[in-house]
């Protein structure tokens, strides 16, 4: 399944464009079926539908377990390394790990769940929270993770919108030096959720909790009933395999829903290729999986591929800032996945910290969530990768599943602040705003893709009508996945940011994230967020939003170097017409900057600034508001 060469990717992705359902039958073959399909692929986006391996049967959990027992039972699964450094880092072997499935399987069983019922899990990053989603698997639950950083009333919005039967949560979590009271949050959200008939409840910190002895059991009792025997049902290709909602930086959140057999097909396949990964390699993705990284690549990808895949429970601050690479050395990891705002809030910090420790085991860095500046990139590869480590920044979304546009590492060429090129089966297009293709190679526009692949989410659960406006209505024929890319004479893709973040300034399209990767280029700058506001010439104007170093004065001096950066590397007219120094910006849990409040207060419009309790830090708005110019 491992492309190996350049010049093996190039034949593959030219054979994947010709003749995608040859292509994809060949990799799918590579899996472990109930039953094979009657045809690869079936799809009218029109409509929009999209199927993949038509009537095939399956269960995952054979892929990520069963297929591994016999030559590899005694292999890690999976290395659990806890938040406190003190604490025993877990190694669980596929044995273990299959083991531990079927028994949690029965006891989901047990508590009334059945094949088709949506269960809630609201958990920290134990090693619990992956033997319980591949447990739904098991038995042919729909799992739906719920990030354990959402509130109450996210939490209860997302159970009911799925109208979950059993939430799984925890007494409480371990994060950084911060203790998170899961249950009281849960039982919270419980007060608005009919539909939950049973909370099985882990215990992890072992606070005083309240009990509800009509709706709560302990984990660790109902295991002592059951065995740990559990048949895997089977499954269609097309079933229901999770719902994941999308982090809610606009309106309502939406519940991306993936099923059972593309979404195994692409996750493995995208995973083997892009990290190129051998087996006895050590992978760790620091994602946590209540978003979709951690679901496809610490759980689905690896594990269905034999691969041993580290969790971690903590943050990249606790005990310090060089947390990171100690687990790197500890566990000697091969390949390191993690988020371009984790490596620019890592990088404020001396290199002592990673110079520490021994890295010499990495041989391949990722990226993922967000575009990451050049100077992230550049520190990334300089002092983690000590540049001999080929960097993946990998363009993709909840929707699509799985890693589109990515290098393949080692294999296809890097390039800082480039997604680079399409995976193979991936059929990446440029719009210009009327939606024609633009048929040059260099250039920018919308980025859409105009063939199915089979990891797409098939739709928004109990919303198809939304699914449909959202993603298949503005480019006919196109999935439309709302972001906006230049494409350079060799076919490599940049992405440049939400298209809705398109600000047109005196009738020039500009994106918010080049200027602000122009901005974070400057040396006193940490971060920046850039956003429109109406202007009365120019139709709309910039306002620029900076967190400068600790120490650094901010003063009309450096705002004037901030707009000559800006002005340097893309022009006059992107000059930010304000910039307003700021302590943090206000970002969803995920890491996304929340540009809807942003362009509020930019725009004067503080009376209604709509749902900010989804915010990592809300504290931070009443500060931009307090000093806004
Ligand atoms: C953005 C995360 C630039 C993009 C897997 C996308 C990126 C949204 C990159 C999806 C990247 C993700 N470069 N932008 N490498 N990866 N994005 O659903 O705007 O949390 O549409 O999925 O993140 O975010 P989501």
């Amino acid at each position: 399944m491992r492309i190996n060469s350049y010049q093996e990717y190039k034949e593959v992705y030219q054979k994947s464009v010709e003749n995608p359902s040859e292509f994809w039958n060949s990799i799918a073959e590579q899996f472990v079926w109930r039953k094979k399909w009657d045809k690869v692929l079936e799809y009218d986006w029109s409509k929009p539908s999209t199927k993949w391996f038509l009537n095939a049967k399956l269960n995952i959990t054979e892929n990520c377990l069963d297929r591994h027992l016999k030559d590899k039972g005694d292999q890690i699964a999976i290395i659990w390394e806890p938040n406190d450094p003190k604490e025993d880092a877990k190694h669980i072997s596929y044995k273990e790990l299959h083991s531990q499935v079927c028994a949690f399987a029965n006891v989901l069983k047990n508590n009334g769940v059945t094949k088709g019922d949506r269960v809630c899990i609201y958990m920290p990053m134990v090693a619990e929270l992956a033997v319980a989603v591949l447990a739904c698997a098991r038995i042919g639950a729909i799992h739906s993770v719920v990030f354990a950083g959402f509130s109450s009333t996210a939490l209860a919005a997302r159970i009911n919108d799925a109208t979950c039967k059993v939430l799984l949560t925890a007494d409480g979590s371990f994060r950084g030096n911060k203790i998170t009271p899961l249950k009281d949050i849960a039982d919270e959200a419980l007060k608005t959720c009919p539909s939950i008939e049973k909370t099985i409840v882990y215990q992890r910190t072992q606070q005083e909790i309240s009990w509800n002895p009509s709706l709560d059991v302990w984990w660790h009792e109902e295991l002592e009933k059951v065995d740990n025997h559990c048949p895997a049902e089977e499954m269609d290709s097309e079933d229901m395999l999770f719902i994941l909602y999308t982090s809610g930086s606009t309106g309502k959140p939406k519940g991306m829903v993936h099923t059972c057999g593309g979404y195994m097909v692409y996750t493995a396949y995208s995973f083997q290729n892009v990290f190129q990964y051998k087996q006895g390699d050590i992978y760790w993705c620091t994602a946590d999986i209540g978003w979709i990284t951690g679901h496809s690549y610490i759980v689905y990808g690896p594990l269905s591929s034999g691969a041993t895949t580290v969790m971690f429970e903590g943050v990249p601050s606790y005990p310090d800032f060089g947390r990171f690479w100690e687990v790197c050395e500890k566990h000697k990891v091969n390949q390191f996945y993690t988020a371009p705002t984790a490596i620019r809030a890592l990088a404020k910090h001396p290199t002592e910290l990673i110079d520490k420790y021994d890295l010499s085991d990495l041989k391949v860095l990722g990226t993922v969530g967000e575009p990451i500046n050049e100077e992230a990139w550049h520190w990334y590869d300089d002092y983690v990768g000590k540049n001999k480590c080929p960097i993946v920044d990998t363009w993709w979304q909840t929707e699509t599943g799985g890693m589109m546009i990515s290098s393949l590492a080692g294999i296809t060429e890097d390039k800082p602040t480039f997604a680079t090129l399409p995976l193979p089966g991936i059929q990446p297009v440029l719009l210009d705003h009327d939606g024609t293709e633009i048929s040059e190679t260099k250039a920018e526009g919308i980025l859409a893709i105009k063939h199915p692949w089979p990891s797409l989410a098939r739709t928004i659960y109990g919303d198809h009508e939304r699914y449909k406006n959202v993603y298949f209505s503005a480019y006919p024929d196109h999935y439309f996945p709302g972001d906006g890319a230049l494409r350079d004479e060799n076919g490599n893709y940049r992405i440049t940011g939400r298209v809705d973040d398109v600000v047109i300034v005196s009738g020039h399209n500009l994106g918010t994230a080049p200027i602000e990767n122009a901005i974070n280029e400057h040396e006193k700058v940490v971060e920046s967020a850039v956003v429109g506001f109406p202007h009365d010439i120019k139709g709309n104007a910039l306002y620029a939003y900076v967190i400068t170093y600790d120490g650094v004065e901010e003063n009309d001096q450096l705002i004037k170097e901030v707009r000559e950066v800006v002005s340097n590397t893309i022009g006059p007219i992107a000059k930010p017409d304000k910039i307003q120094f700021v302590k943090g910006l206000p970002k969803t849990r995920s890491g996304k900057i929340m540009r809807r409040i942003l362009r509020k207060v930019a725009s004067n419009d503080i009376s209604n600034l709509g749902d900010v309790s989804t915010l990592l830090n809300p504290e931070v708005v009443e500060d931009i508001i307090e000093n806004k110019l």
